[in-house]
């Protein structure tokens, strides 16, 4: 199973994803995670992205579509793939469909969680992420079983420092402008599936196992 998850910042990408990769035992690969390990690492990459993603703005596509490329080639990708906040442009989107067929993979579902925007805002600074496995939580919704502590790993949990109200609005809008129009493009190749992620975690995860059952039939 090859699958992209898109949706706007704090629709429940990584939430559902945690939840997929198990479901159908392939590798998620986050970008967003992906730049994070490299800026706890202190690499020069991640040093780069950080100064991109500290203002809510996109990393350049040039230095992501590489990484995702990278990535795609390792083996445990080679039986399916789970992207989650990969592609964002019409342009990362274009070159995946190169990289996927120099590869021989395809795409059969690209699952959009669909949220309103007051409700990610509320979402977002509430959240808390393990800083060890990259579990995610929310203070309210989502809570750990004790406070600050990884359910899955006991790890310390942490707030990520682009969930400030301020990062958050920005970051909106960097999807409204520049990942938005990228809907269309999937809509147009087939295999999209739209999930309404404002609904609790467990009904979410359970409409979109659904409804990739449909499309695998
Ligand atoms: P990235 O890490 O991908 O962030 P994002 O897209 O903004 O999405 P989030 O991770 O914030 O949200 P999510 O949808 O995963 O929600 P989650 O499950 O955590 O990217 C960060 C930055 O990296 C970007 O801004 C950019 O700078 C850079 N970057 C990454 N990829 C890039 C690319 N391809 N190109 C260029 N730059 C790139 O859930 C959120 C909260 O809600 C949690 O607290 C959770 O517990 C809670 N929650 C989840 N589901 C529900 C539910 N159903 N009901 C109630 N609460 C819920
Ligand atoms: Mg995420
Ligand atoms: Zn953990």
């Amino acid at each position: 199973m090859h699958i992209i998850l898109m949706g706007p910042p704090g629709a429940g990408k990584g939430t559902q994803a945690e939840m997929l990769a198990k479901e159908y035992a392939i590798p998620h690969v986050s970008t967003g995670d992906i730049f994070r390990n490299a800026i706890k690492e202190g690499t020069e990459m991640g040093l780069k992205a950080k100064e991109y993603m500290d203002k809510g703005a996109l990393v350049p596509d040039e230095v992501v579509v590489g990484i995702v490329k990278e990535r795609l080639q390792m083996p445990d990708c080679a039986g399916g793939v789970l992207l989650d906040g990969f592609p964002r442009t019409l342009e990362q989107a274009e070159v995946l469909d190169e990289v996927l067929q120099e590869l021989k993979m395809q795409i059969d579902a690209v699952i959009n969680v669909e949220v309103a925007e007051d409700e990610l805002v509320a979402r977002l600074t509430g959240r808390r992420v393990c800083q060890k496995c990259n579990t995610t939580y929310h203070v309210k919704n989502n809570p750990p079983k004790v406070r600050n502590i990884c359910d899955h790993c006991g790890g310390e949990l942490y707030q990520r420092s682009d969930d400030t109200v301020e990062t958050v609005k920005e970051r909106l809008a960097v999807y409204n402008t520049q990942t938005m129009p990228i809907i269309d493009y999937y809509k147009r190749k087939g295999n999209y599936l739209s999930v309404d992620g404002s609904q609790p975690i467990d009904k979410v995860s359970e409409e979109i196992v659904e409804k990739l059952k449909q499309i695998k039939e």
